[in-house]
C-alpha cells in the first residue's frame, strides 16, 4: 500500500476528503501522517480522531529552508510515497524539494497560471473572469508553479461573493485531490516539459 503524508495549516477540508476516499474504497492509499505547521489546525483534531498519526511542527519563525528540514527529518522514518499540500499556507522549501522530487502536490483553488497566491476566489472575482475553479499540480520552487496534474472549471455566477464561490470550487477540490493522488501513485503517466501525460496501462 503506497503511503502518503498530508501537510495542513487549518480546516483541513480537503484531507477529510482524502481520509473518506480511502474509507469508502475511492482511492487505495495510506495516510501514514497529517503534518501541521499550525498550533490551531482543526485538522490535527480530526487526524487524532481518526487515530492517525498527527505531527505539529510550528512554523511560526521559522525560515522555509529549516523547515522543511524539520519536516523532512519528521517524516523520514515513516517511508512516504507522496506529500500532498491540503491547505498548507506556507511556502516549500528546498530540503523538501530535494527529498521528494516529483513526489509533491499541492491543491490550489484556482485555475493555474490564473490567480496564484493567496485570496485567489476574490482575486478571480475582481479579475471578472467567468469561469474559476481548481488546480492539483506538482510542486517546484516556484509560487504555484509546478506541472498540472489535474483541473476542474466552476462558473462564477454574478452574485457569488469570494465565499460563495470557494464553497463550489472546494466541492471539485475534495474530488479531484484524490483523483490526482491516484494517478500519480499508479505511477501511469510521465511528464513531458510541462505537460502531466497519462498513459494507458
Ligand atoms: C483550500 O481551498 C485549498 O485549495 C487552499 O486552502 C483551502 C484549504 O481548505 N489552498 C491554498 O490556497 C494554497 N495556496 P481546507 O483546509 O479545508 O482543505
Amino acid at each position: 500500500m503506497k503511503r502518503i503524508a498530508i501537510l495542513v495549516s487549518g480546516r483541513g477540508s480537503n484531507f477529510e476528503a482524502i481520509a473518506r476516499n480511502i474509507r469508502e474504497g475511492r482511492l487505495e492509499a495510506e495516510i501514514a501522517a497529517v503534518v501541521a505547521n499550525n498550533p490551531e489546525a482543526k485538522a490535527l483534531d480530526t487526524a487524532r480522531a481518526l487515530g492517525l498519526r498527527a505531527i505539529l511542527l510550528p512554523s511560526k519563525g521559522v525560515d522555509s529552508d529549516t523547515y522543511a528540514a524539520q519536516v523532512v527529518a519528521a517524516l523520514a522514518p515513516l517511508s512516504i510515497d507522496l506529500l500532498c499540500l491540503a491547505g498548507f499556507m506556507r511556502r516549500v522549501g528546498q530540503p523538501l524539494l530535494d527529498a521528494y522530487a516529483h513526489r509533491i502536490l499541492n491543491i490550489h483553488p484556482s485555475l493555474l497560471p490564473s490567480f496564484p497566491g493567496l485570496h485567489v476566489q476574490q482575486q478571480a472575482l475582481d479579475y471578472g473572469v467567468k469561469f474559476s475553479g481548481c488546480t492539483v499540480h506538482f510542486v517546484d520552487s516556484g509560487l504555484d508553479t509546478g506541472p498540472i496534474v489535474a483541473q476542474a472549471a466552476v462558473p462564477i455566477l454574478d452574485d457569488d461573493t469570494a465565499d460563495t464561490l470557494a464553497a463550489r470550487i472546494l466541492v471539485e477540490e475534495h474530488r479531484i485531490f484524490s483523483e490526482a493522488i491516484a494517478l500519480v501513485l499508479s505511477g501511469r503517466y510521465r511528464i513531458d516539459g510541462r505537460r502531466v501525460i497519462r498513459l494507458d496501462v
